[in-house]
């Protein structure tokens, strides 16, 4: 049921109407989280799910993460160990995505987890997000609402420039104020895993379980977090990271004031505050793209806190190109 034109929805009790009406009736909606903009669709619905992909452009599929509306509804989904529970108590609703057994009471499509015997469970803290999710009674499938290696949407405009005419509606609710999409640990033994930093810092979980958060299991194990690709999260334009100065040609994306001059300069946080950086970190790199320049210096940028998912996207974005 995509219609030619995308609806823009309001952030308010219609809009939140309107939105699950269509999620139910199979169609897309890209809505607002604290992360990023989400591209949902009903988590049960295979034709809906493939939906997501078509409108993205994703050559293939990847599991989806699954977005609730309740503690009590992830449970109906995911098997929670003791960790779940440890991590869902301090963190959720929240930027934290965990990948749990798959319950055998899920609702969600084989095609939405890939057919992983895994799952994918977010509750998140826009309290917007969730009113559509329990409006509309069902788990929500969403990828990052952009085409598919793009830049994700921190917008509903940035939305719009990707997806106009290929999804029903987006529910504009302003912009995210993470910035960086969730960070996602996989609980599926005794070793939990860190899949993707994101916007909770790998030092808050750590603190809460008590152990330092493994790594991914490494290639042969893909796909474990096949979204994690290299190249990804790519503005048109090249990337220079950790650069001291511009050169020529380029525009900067600067971290605590280090350029000057008359090239376009997007500073993610003339202070030096992460979480600040990290709101700004989508926008930057779309500003910056749009200008038209051939590069993008980026300034160097401290590992530690929300720094660690802010260097994790911006390798990406640097990386070499298929
Ligand atoms: O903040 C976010 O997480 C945003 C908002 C919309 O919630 N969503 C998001 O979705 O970033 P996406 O599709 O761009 O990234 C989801 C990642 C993918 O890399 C996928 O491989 C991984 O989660 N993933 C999902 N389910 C998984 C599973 N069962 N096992 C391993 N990885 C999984
Ligand atoms: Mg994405």
């Amino acid at each position: 049921m995509t219609q030619p034109t995308t609806l823009r929805l309001a952030a308010d009790a219609a809009g939140a109407a309107r939105a699950a009406e269509i999620l139910r009736a199979g169609g897309l909606v890209a809505f607002p989280t604290e992360t990023v903009y989400g591209l949902g669709a009903d988590a049960a619905n295979p034709r809906a799910v493939t939906g997501i992909y078509e409108a993205k452009g994703r050559p293939r599929f990847n599991p989806l993460i699954a977005h609730v509306a309740s503690v009590e509804q992830a449970r109906r989904e995911g098997v929670f160990s003791r960790q779940a529970e440890q991590l869902a108590e301090a963190f959720w609703p929240g930027p934290l995505t965990l990948v749990l057994p798959l319950a055998a009471t899920s609702s969600v499509c084989d095609l939405a987890r890939a057919g992983l015997p895994s799952l994918g469970l977010r509750l998140p803290a826009q309290s917007f997000a969730r009113d559509i999710i329990a409006a509309a009674g069902r788990p929500i499938a969403a990828p990052s609402a952009n085409r598919s290696g793009h830049v994700s949407p921190a917008n509903a405009d940035h939305v719009l420039a990707d997806l106009a005419g290929r999804i029903d509606a987006v529910v504009d609710d302003g912009a995210c104020a993470v910035g960086v999409e969730s960070t996602i640990v996989a609980l599926l033994d005794e070793t939990p895993r860190l899949l993707r930093p994101g916007g909770l810092a790998r030092e808050k979980i750590e603190a809460i379980l008590g152990v330092a958060l493994a790594g991914a299991p490494s290639q042969q194990n893909r796909p474990m977090a096949p979204g994690l690709l290299a190249s990804h999260y790519a503005p048109a334009a090249g990337v220079r990271l950790n650069a001291e100065t511009l050169q020529p040609g380029e525009a900067g994306l600067d971290f605590g004031g280090r350029f000057s001059g008359p090239a376009p300069i997007f500073d993610l946080s003339p202070s030096g505050d992460l979480a600040e950086a990290a709101a700004n970190l989508f926008s930057g790199l779309r500003t910056l793209d749009a200008s038209g320049a051939r590069r993008i210096a980026v300034a160097p940028i401290p590992g530690s806190g929300l720094g660690e998912a802010i260097n994790d996207r911006l390798a990406r974005a640097a990386a070499p190109r298929p």
